[in-house]
């Protein structure tokens, strides 16, 4: 077909076709604020065996295969996040779920089974729970799995669209949101579903971290970890020092926190470190592997061993 065709066809622009065209889009939806990337989830595991028995075998998911691919830590690619998995004991456990989106749960299903002889004598389990997969890897970390959902997680279809903080009944949400708004500058708010009110902030174009009170016993915090890149990552750094929350000057394109805390009266209110980068750190945007791994060796087709994260 000719360039310009269906121009030509529909005949010279008229006003009312663009120029008139009153606005019809929430340019809002675009918005990202300050928090431009969910980069990672670490958590130590003691034994890598069963790690990659659980992420690799049961998850599907990738191995980096250019950082971390001996013995002491194995990073493991979700689209485009990782989780961090250091080797180390005790293992840590985050204190609430995270959230995947992968191509198809029939499959997950049946890695996971797979999995289980692997897996015997640990925490590991999986059971499907509506239209997710709820699962806990071998040392207690809840993984919740999505199939590709279009009006929840867009074009995602391989990825960690969020990561859900359980936090102590009556702690005030509103504040938690105030914090990631005012400290970090980002897009946060309050909301509600049908499990009800929650916080939650923006880490990107298609993750967030949500806080939802939980009247079960938290454990005492581990030292379990999240990474965000942040566009403005002095403004922040420069509130944070002075309220004394600075708990490490990593390099040059990182520090970290730990508190989350009342904006007007420093008061704590959660503990989660966040590994906080600029977009000038040198792994910013790197460009993750992720395999197809419904691929093996008897159902090979070449040039389908890579998975998409993004639906054509
Ligand atoms: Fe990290």
């Amino acid at each position: 077909m000719p360039p310009n065709t269906e121009f030509r066809q529909r005949g010279p622009l008229e006003m009312n076709d663009t120029v008139m065209t009153k606005p019809q889009f929430d340019r809002t939806v675009e918005d990202l604020g300050n928090i431009v990337e969910l980069g990672h989830v670490n958590v130590t595991v003691p034994d890598q065996s069963k790690a990659i028995a659980f992420y690799l075998m049961g998850l599907g998911l990738t191995r980096d295969p250019y950082l971390m691919a001996g013995l002491e830590n194995m990073w493991v690619n979700v689209g485009r996040g990782q989780f961090h998995l250091p080797t180390r004991n005790p293992p840590q456990v985050v204190r609430g779920t995270t959230g995947l989106v992968v191509p198809d749960l029939e499959a997950l299903l049946h890695r996971l089974e797979y999995a289980k002889k692997f897996l015997e004598g640990t925490q590991f389990s999986y059971r499907q729970v509506g239209n997710v997969v709820e699962t806990t890897c071998p040392w207690g970390n809840r993984i919740r799995v999505h199939g590709p959902e279009p009006e929840k997680f867009g074009s995602l279809r391989l990825g960690m669209p969020y990561v859900e903080f359980d936090v102590p009944s009556g702690t005030r949400l509103d504040k938690i949101a105030q914090f990631y708004t005012e400290i970090l500058g980002g897009i946060a708010g309050v909301a509600n579903d049908d499990k009800g009110p929650y916080a939650w902030a923006s880490t990107s174009a298609d993750s967030k971290v949500i806080y939802r009170e939980t009247s079960r016993e938290l454990p005492p915090y581990d030292g379990h970890h999240i990474q965000i890149t942040l566009a403005d990552f002095s403004g922040p750094h420069k509130k944070l020092l002075e309220r004394g929350l600075i708990a490490e000057e990593s390099d040059q394109h990182q520090y970290r926190f730990i508190d989350l805390v009342d904006v007007d009266t420093n008061q704590p209110l959660f503990q989660i470190e966040h590994e906080t980068r600029s977009m000038r750190h040198p792994m910013f945007n790197r460009t993750f592997v992720n395999r197809n791994p419904d691929m093996n060796n008897r159902n090979f087709v070449p040039g389908y061993e890579v998975g998409v994260w993004a639906l054509a």
